[in-house]
């Protein structure tokens, strides 16, 4: 699918409603009412002359190169400015305007260098179009007198350059840094001739408060801002949609290709999730699939402490399938099973767990999902029906008040978070729930109206308090709560909230946030039109995160708001398909659509499709895997790209269960610090490479399409689907569409999806099937799923990790914009220059306390190990709260985490680690190990 250009009409499209007839050079029209003349020319097939228009813009009107005459007006009013009007005749073509244009653009081409021939935008230039369009040929003016062309090139930023010499001043610029992106990190300076674009305060742009997401580029109509990779490589070709493999919102993109080399990911206008924005990760962050580091033969080894040997893909195949027989002939069927991964395809992940079950013949098989966002799964599905988030992206330009809890969006999920703020500067309020100062508590234009700096583990009780109020002071929606939910339930709940020890008084000495605080949040909430409620890690990520699912879900119920647009629970989901893992039947207790195993019907009817008698057992979660791993009940493992000695808690622990497998598997594009257990590397794809789907956090099924050949001469499908016939189960797929016809068939919500639907239909929200054939964007309109929606009780328990005298701290985690998840792809991308490690913060007073300063190196010790890494000094985190991220393997932050999790769902207790900072004497145990691995692994890439 090729699209290198798309359409720009000038203006955005009108929203109101009715059109109005107009005649445009002669011609009738019918247009939408509130068209600007421009946008209503161009969908009439009429092009008028533009350059400071664009339309993901509002109209500005400084060029006046887009005058247009209109019958019994007088002048020449610019048409990217004036809406029509019924009867409005208006001529876009006469002598007197093209006089007027190329007298507009003599003057901005007497200040342009004269190298169009040689300019990287050759091909690709506005002003190039538009000095054709208006008919130019002589520059009366000259090109002696005062110019800006000896200006130098700002190319201080890793992906893109900022050439004055280029600029026209046409503010798009700087208008798409403050309306799409939200970070007003660029001005004009000056005034006249003289104006000119600056960074923040005359700042490169590396120093600026630039953030890279590159709308400022897409907006540019000249070379002044360009991408280096169009300048070392020239304009490309043809362009082929997919979707961005890193976080959850699922961003479409053009990848623009030049033959098989990409040179630009440039966001598609007509992504549904993304608008034709980005971030900087999926616009500039795509290095990573032709790294060095990259491994492309497989590897097999007879013992962990052997030298890993280069083979063919056969004999890795037959060797894996082997020694996954043997362990089972002689430990049993369930001593093997296999994870899948949120970075892979519905259709790989499918496969892989339809491995475990069919030919493993059991159903230990788990996802990285449990590891974040199994309490959603859990939560949603009990209180709705449905283990999904409720609403659209789109739906938050509807909201009234925002509640953000747990949640970090302009740094995990920041192409929503540039919507966000957008409606937020339109007026919604907001309500932030977090320890630490998120960028949203104050930004540019945006302020948070209530930040509730609560100590972390105390969700529950915030929640609740927060329903305390709400049924209090009268502000239950009683007519939805009658008509909608389980009315017995909500009595009972009712009961359970109006209890004293869920006061904001009572609530306020646990959480340390004042009473008066929580209880106008409350309100603030409760009185909303339309309340919605956004949430990530954060919540899931504790001993009680399910509850805190159930207690937003009850607070939602109870004051209506599910079931419309600007309302709903909205989880931020974390990797780009870890919704989609999640629904294409990952969990052990679980087949595709979140239909239990143990049903004999559900089972039976994938039985019937696939021709084995399936386990009616659910099989092992991951933590359980690792413990039967460590009592040796567990021995042969096949992980699909999720990095387990990475991510998961409790490193020691992870790592002593991995060391005791007989047989690993690790299929991942880089030998992370998982495959240092493994005994045979099946090397995989980038998303570059693979065709299939991915589901976004608002239930998005996304086409992803390859821009080249797997790179390693197999997809990843391919391999499972090898692996599985080795091991005497036969699968004969040909393509990946054939397993999304298979999920269809299996799965009731997604049975009216296939690639051939989704690629006339761009994307669809599920459920998309026969009651819903062009899919559900919000979900519970008339019912929730389940029926009636069920309050259930949300009762603190708080978690049994305390600080004590020796550990006083609580340690808390999250992420940063330019890093992503475990850091495999993106340390290995010029974005290390904004985040090359990670950083502890800690507040002034309590790093006085320990003299610390900024830039120490420090040691972060728990219960469970300790770690060295450079301290911030930072008032972003409350006293007593220490905060890092887990980007980087060196630091080894799960080092220090606990193996305490979620009541429901195992989900590791990331959030919430007792802890002690001090000074740093040593390296770390830890960090002495891991050099000793790099230096092995550069040795194992020097022989592969
Ligand atoms: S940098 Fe580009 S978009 Fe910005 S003012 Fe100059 S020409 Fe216009
Ligand atoms: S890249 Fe984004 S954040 Fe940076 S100046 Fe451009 S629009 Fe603003
Ligand atoms: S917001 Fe997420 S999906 Fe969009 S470009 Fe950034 S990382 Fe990719
Ligand atoms: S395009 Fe209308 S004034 Fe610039």
């Amino acid at each position: 699918m090729s699209l290198l250009k798309e359409p720009d009409y000038g203006t955005p499209a009108s929203t109101r409603a009715g059109t109005v007839a107009i005649e445009i050079d002669g011609l009738p029209a019918t247009v939408r009412a509130g068209s600007t003349i421009m946008r209503a020319a161009r969908e009439s097939g009429v092009d008028v002359p533009k350059l400071c228009a664009t339309d993901s813009l509002k109209p500005f009107g400084s060029c006046r190169l887009c005058l247009v005459e209109i019958e019994g007006r007088k002048g020449y009013p610019a048409s990217c400015t004036t809406p029509v009007e019924p009867g409005m005749k208006i001529r876009t073509q006469t002598p007197a305007l093209a006089k007027l244009r190329r007298n507009v653009m003599e003057l901005y081409i007497s200040d342009h260098p004269l190298d169009c021939l040689t300019c990287s935008a050759n091909g690709d230039c506005e002003l190039q179009d538009m000095a054709g369009a208006v008919g130019l040929r002589e520059v009366r003016y000259g090109f002696d007198g005062s110019n800006h062309l000896f200006e130098a090139i700002d190319e201080s930023n890793p992906y893109f350059t900022f050439d004055p010499t280029k600029c026209i001043v046409c503010s798009r610029c700087v208008r798409a840094c403050d309306e799409v992106q939200g970070t007003f990190a660029l001005t004009i300076e000056g005034r006249g001739f003289n104006s000119k674009v600056s960074a923040s305060m005359g700042e490169t742009f590396l120093d600026s408060e630039c953030v890279s997401c590159g709308a400022c580029i897409q907006a540019c109509p000249t070379a002044t801002l360009m991408e280096k990779s169009i300048i070392d490589n020239g304009q490309p070709e043809h362009s082929v949609l997919t979707t961005c493999a890193y976080c959850g919102v699922g961003c479409s993109f053009k990848a623009e290709m030049k033959g098989d080399q990409v040179v630009r990911m440039t966001p598609y206008k007509d992504g549904q999730a993304n608008h034709g924005h980005s971030c900087v990760k999926g616009r500039f962050a795509w290095g990573y699939s032709t790294h060095r580091e990259r491994v492309l033969d497989p590897l097999i080894r007879e013992s962990i402490h052997d030298p890993w040997r280069k083979v063919s893909w056969d004999e890795a195949i037959q060797y894996s399938a082997k020694r996954f027989k043997e362990i089972q002939a002689k430990y049993g069927r369930k001593a093997v099973g296999g994870i899948t991964s949120s970075r892979c395809t519905n259709e790989e992940v499918f496969i892989v767990q339809k491995l475990v079950r069919a030919a493993f013949g059991n159903n230990n098989v788990d996802t990285c999902a449990r590891v974040c966002h199994s309490p959603t799964g859990y939560g949603l599905k009990q209180t709705l029906g449905t283990s999904a988030g409720t609403q659209p992206f789109d739906s938050v330009m509807d909201a009234d008040v925002i509640v953000v809890i747990g949640a970090n969006p302009t740094e995990a999920h920041p192409v929503f978070a540039s919507q966000m703020k957008r409606r937020l500067r339109e007026g919604a309020k907001l309500i932030v729930v977090d320890p630490r100062k998120i960028g949203l508590v104050r930004s540019p234009r945006v302020k948070a109206d209530y930040h509730l700096p609560l100590l972390p583990g105390t969700n529950v009780p915030m929640i609740n308090a927060f329903a305390h109020v709400v049924v209090t002071e009268g502000l239950v929606d009683e007519a939805y709560v009658a008509e909608r939910c389980d009315t017995e339930a909500f009595a009972a709940w009712k009961e359970f909230i109006l209890r004293p020890e869920n006061s904001p008084e009572a609530v306020s000495k646990i959480t340390g946030v004042p009473a008066e605080d929580i209880r106008s949040a409350a309100r603030l909430y409760g009185e909303a039109e339309n309340g919605a409620i956004y949430y990530g890690l954060g919540v899931t990520e504790h001993s009680q995160g399910s509850t805190m699912v159930m207690g937003m879900a009850n607070l939602a119920m109870a004051t209506g708001n599910i079931g419309y647009s600007g309302r709903g629970v909205n989880p931020l989901r974390g990797q780009n398909n870890v919704q989609g893992s999640c629904d294409m039947g990952s969990f052990p207790h679980e087949l595709a659509g979140y239909r239990p195993v143990s049903d004999d019907a559900v089972r039976g009817s994938f039985e019937q499709v696939w021709g084995v008698t399936l386990d009616p057992e659910p099989g092992y979660r991951i933590p359980n895997m690792f413990d039967a791993a460590i009592a040796g009940q567990y021995k042969g493992m096949y992980v699909q790209g999720e990095d387990l000695a990475q991510s998961d808690p409790n490193t020691k622990h992870v790592e002593a269960a991995l060391g005791s497998l007989e047989c690993l598997v690790v299929q991942d594009l880089f030998l992370n610090e998982t495959a240092k257990f493994a005994h045979v590397f099946l090397p995989g794809t980038s998303f570059l490479e693979k065709d299939g789907t991915f589901i976004n956090a608002e239930r998005r099924i996304n086409r992803v399409r390859p821009v080249m050949k797997p790179r390693q001469g197999k997809a990843e499908w391919a391999i499972t689907q090898e692996l599985a016939q080795a091991l005497g189960y036969p699968m004969n797929y040909a393509s990946e569409a054939q397993i999304m016809d298979e999920i269809a068939k299996l799965t009731p919500t997604f049975s009216g999806v296939s690639f051939k639907f989704l690629d006339e239909v761009g994307s669809v929200q599920w459920p998309c099937n026969e009651k819903a054939p062009m899919g559900t964007p919000i979900m519970h309109i008339d019912n929730f799923v389940r029926g009636k929606g069920l309050f259930i009780e949300t009762a603190y328990v708080p978690t049994d990790e305390r600080t004590s005298r020796k550990f006083p701290l609580i340690l808390t985690t999250g992420r940063t914009l330019s890093q992503y998840n475990v850091g495999a792809q993106t340390r290995r991308t010029e974005n290390v220059i904004w985040y090359h490690e990670d950083l502890l913060e800690i507040h002034p007073s309590d790093a006085e306390l320990r003299g610390i300063r900024t830039g120490d190196r420090v040691s972060l010790s728990s219960r469970k190990g300790d770690i060295t890494l450079e301290a911030i000094i930072t008032e972003r985190v409350p006293p007593g709260v220490v905060y890092t991220t887990f980007h980087d393997p060196e630091t080894g932050a799960n080092v220090v985490t606990t193996e305490y999790s979620d009541w429901a769902t195992n989900c590791p207790e990331y959030k919430v680690t007792a802890v002690q900072v001090t000074p740093a004497v040593h390296r770390s145990e830890w960090q002495h190990q891991f050099e000793e691995r790099m230096k092995e692994q550069g040795r194992i890439l020097e022989t592969t």
